[in-house]
Order: C-alpha cells, then structure tokens, then sequence
C-alpha cells in the first residue's frame, strides 16, 4: 500500500517526544507511535527537526519547528468536540448545509460515505455527526496519528461519542483502497490540496503546515476517474471558487458557496 513518506526529502528529521518528558503514561504513548511510524524519540533541544510530535497531556500535537527562531509556532492538533468543528456542529445547519447537500442526505436518507481525502477529518466528522457512517481515508502517516488521536478524545466526550462510532480510519492511498472494498460505496467525497488555493481555510496556519507536510496532491484527477468507476450513487469533488474542474470533468450539478463549490457527478448506479 503507498503512502506518502513523512517529509519531503529535503526537510530535516520529525521526532516524537512528550511534554511534560517525565510523565509515564504520555511516555508510553510517544514510544507505541515511535515504533509504529518508525519515528526517532527524542526531545526538541536533542537535535534539530522540523517537526515535532508531540504528546502532551490535551493530546498529540504537531509542532512545526522554526531553526530560525528556535521555537515552534503554532502547534497542530485535532480537536472534534470544540472549535472549528465544534462550531460547525452547533451552527453548521444540518442536512441543509451545502456539504450535506452535496452528498445527497435528505431526511430518512443518509448514505454511507468514502471520505477519500481525510486531512483534519472536519468535513468527514460533520457528515457523521449527521448520521452518515464514514470511512476516512489519509495517507500521511502523520495526519492519520493526529487524527485518531482526535477520534479517541472524541469517542470519550458524551457530546461526540456517538459520532466517533460512526467512523473509521484508515492509512494509505484512497486509490488503492477504494478498489478493494467489500462492498461499494453509495458516495466518495473527495477534498484534495489544490496549489493555490484561496480560500479562508488555506490561510489559516493549520493549513499552511499540513501543506508543508503533505505536499499537494498532483495525482487527484487520477483519483476522480477511480472514485467515479466504483461510487454506485455519486462523486462529490471540493473545490475552491474559481478552480478549474478536477480532470476537466463536467459534474452533473454544482452547489456553490462563498470561497469555494462542490461538484456533483452522479455516477448513476443506484439513482
Ligand atoms: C485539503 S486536505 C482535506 C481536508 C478535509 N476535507 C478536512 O475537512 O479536514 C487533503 C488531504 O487529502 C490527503 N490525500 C490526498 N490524496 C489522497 C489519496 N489518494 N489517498 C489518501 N489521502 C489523500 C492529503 O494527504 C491531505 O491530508
């Protein structure tokens, strides 16, 4: 199975420790996610990274190290019970809001869906919270750890537990594993990194650092033609205002909002 190496090669090292370095439990935590990902322990002042994974006692976080300052700036984690996506969970508007839409729920009907594109698992967290089972796919090692570090907190919350069990996380390349599913799925959503994306979210910092950790993704288009041969219902592709479509494919239907739009291709299966 591919999946993307954890840095670009000219970047220097990420290394897991835990804060504070002397508690046993986040100890025990760093040195299973050590060995999973084939990362070194170490501590910040050891040697110099880029990255650092970081256990602390709120959770994983990365923090993206600046040689220059000497400091990490802005320390990445998942957090699905508040902040952005606790927002959206309260005010999101429900089955009316567009990325429900875009997906096809309707009352009584909530389809199972293939979030082939993970990242922070916002988009696939809301459509659980609606009642969908979610299958997230990401193949960045790291994401994958930031996120089910994300889903055990929110699996522990009574607000979130019973969204958290509605889905599951899975590492490595969507278009190797969309192929191979047991059953196929009524709809794949697609969200990947487009180059000069200006939407609000791309500016945000967080965005910022899992572009610099995951690079952009050239190979979506080839993505899209997989997706669309297995989705027995539809396809739905995010893309920023403006973007050309994804492979120059018309969709059958756009639903468009303020930074960005969705492209709707109903494959035509299961209508
Ligand atoms: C823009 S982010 C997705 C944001 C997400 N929709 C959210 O709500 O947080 C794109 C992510 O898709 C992942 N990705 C892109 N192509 C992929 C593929 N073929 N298989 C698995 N993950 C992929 C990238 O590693 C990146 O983390």
């Amino acid at each position: 199975m591919t999946t993307r190496p954890f840095l670009p090669e000219n970047t220097l090292a990420l290394a897991i420790i835990c804060d504070p370095e002397d508690d046993a439990a986040l100890q025990a935590k760093a040195h299973t996610l050590a060995k999973s990902l084939h990362l070194r322990e170490g501590s910040p002042g050891s040697s110099p990274h880029s990255f650092l994974l970081v256990y602390t006692e709120n959770g994983l976080e990365l923090r993206t190290f600046s040689l220059e300052s000497n400091r990490s700036p802005t320390p990445l984690s998942i957090d699905f019970i508040s902040g952005n996506t606790g927002y959206r969970l309260l005010h999101g508007g429900g089955i009316h809001q567009p990325l429900a839409r875009a997906v096809g729920l309707k009352p009584g009907v909530r389809p199972s869906i293939i979030d082939a594109t993970a990242g922070l698992g916002v988009d696939g967290f809301i459509l659980a919270s609606l009642g969908c089972q979610v299958t997230m796919i990401e193949r960045s090692p790291v994401m994958v750890a930031l996120l089910g570090d994300g889903l055990e907190r929110a699996a522990h919350h009574p607000a979130t537990r019973e969204t958290a069990e509605r889905i599951k996380l899975c590492l490595g390349n969507a278009q190797e594993i969309i192929p191979g599913l047991e059953n196929r799925p009524a709809t794949i959503y697609l969200d990947p990194m487009y180059p000069h994306r200006r939407s609000s979210a791309l500016n945000k910092q967080e965005m910022r650092t899992i572009r610099e950790l995951v690079g952009d993704d050239p190979d979506a288009a080839a993505l899209l033609e997989t997706a669309l041969e297995i989705a027995t219902n539809r396809v739905v592709v995010k893309r920023p205002k403006g973007a050309p479509l994804l492979n120059t494919r018309c969709p059958s239907h756009t639903i468009e909002m303020k930074n960005s739009r969705f492209d709707v291709y109903l494959t035509g299966l299961s209508r």
